[in-house]
């Protein structure tokens, strides 16, 4: 089951007290979800979105007992606004992002975003949508591949590591998460401190695979067009890529004045105006941590919807 990272920060955040519409954009175990509703009472309900159709069954099951304020579809958070029209809403009070994978989706083997089980290399979020990393793996050229390492897994034996797969995979296709871990420790020259040397060749993968960044920006941009001005957006972030993202997309909604050579000044920033609540990004608490080592990574970060004026 997945232990929800920041719980209750990332609700108190969203001023769930309040009440009103709440948006979920990536519901996994349902785990923020069902203690949103909890918090939520009778003052609310929860659209609830993941573009994984395994969580979205589980998470219907899981909120089932609140009945029609929960409503959980299948759907990318990139679309968010368009799925939440098709639902009657107009607007909410709050949308929340929980960046990554699910801890369902790592610890199923047959989902291939594990070098820890061997599966077979998918690693798709929606196992309905094309390219598999298996895809990626045996068909993009070396050059393609080390760029993707790199960019996406900030992996600096980007060019071994590519170098190793594509002469491994002239002997057969890679089709595992094993042989692919296996290949990338040979190149990689083993474990660097506590972290597998596949660590960030797989990250990268599951970022192109899922489009990560890309989904992101167009799900922030969603999530501003959505929010009612007093509305909160929180997002959890996993690691410095996606946390750049957040913070320069949402950060070029926050209005900066220029001043004019004639006098007076004019308004700079993207519509709809937010403001920063978290001035840094939050991180868990040590206890925390301990007891979820997947908070070690989380940083949160809240914005406010601002009246445009
Ligand atoms: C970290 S988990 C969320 C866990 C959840 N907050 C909980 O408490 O159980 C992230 C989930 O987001 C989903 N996801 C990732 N990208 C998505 C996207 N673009 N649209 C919808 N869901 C997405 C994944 O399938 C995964 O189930």
């Amino acid at each position: 089951m997945h232990c929800p990272v920041l719980l209750s920060e990332a609700l108190d955040g969203l001023q769930v007290g309040r009440g009103g519409r709440y948006l979920d954009g990536t519901a996994g175990g349902g785990g923020h979800a069902a203690a949103l509703l909890q918090r939520l009472g009778d003052r609310g309900w929860l659209l609830a979105l993941d573009r994984d159709a395994e969580a979205v069954g589980r998470v219907r099951a899981r909120l089932a007992p609140w009945g029609a304020a929960a409503r959980v579809e299948q759907g990318n958070f990139a679309d968010m606004d368009v799925i939440a029209r098709q639902c009657g809403w107009e607007r909410v009070e709050g949308v929340l992002l929980d960046l990554g994978m699910s801890s369902d989706q790592v610890d199923a083997p047959e989902r291939g975003f594990s070098f820890m089980n061997d599966g077979p290399l998918d690693m798709r979020m929606d196992r309905a949508q094309g390219r598999t990393a298996a895809d990626l793996v045996n068909r993009l050229d070396e050059t393609a591949l080390a760029d993707l390492f790199w960019r996406l897994g900030e992996e600096r034996g980007a060019r071994r590591i590519a170098r190793a797969i594509v002469a491994e995979r002239a002997r057969a296709p890679i089709t595992t998460t094993g042989r692919l871990a296996d290949v990338v420790a040979r190149a990689g020259g083993g474990r660097r401190g506590r972290i597998h040397p596949a660590t960030k060749i797989f990250q990268a993968l599951r970022m192109a695979v899922n489009a990560e960044l890309e989904n992101l920006e167009k799900g922030l941009e969603a999530a501003l067009r959505l929010l009612t001005p007093g509305g909160r957006l929180a997002v959890l972030a996993f690691h410095s890529l996606e946390d750049r993202v957040v913070k320069q997309t949402v950060g070029r909604h926050v209005p900066r004045w220029e001043s004019l050579p004639a006098g007076g000044r004019r308004r700079l920033g993207l519509e709809p105006p937010v403001r920063w609540i978290t001035r840094r990004p939050l991180r868990a608490a040590d206890e925390e941590c301990a007891a979820n080592p997947r908070a070690r990574s989380a940083r949160l970060r809240v914005a406010e919807s601002v009246s445009a004026s």
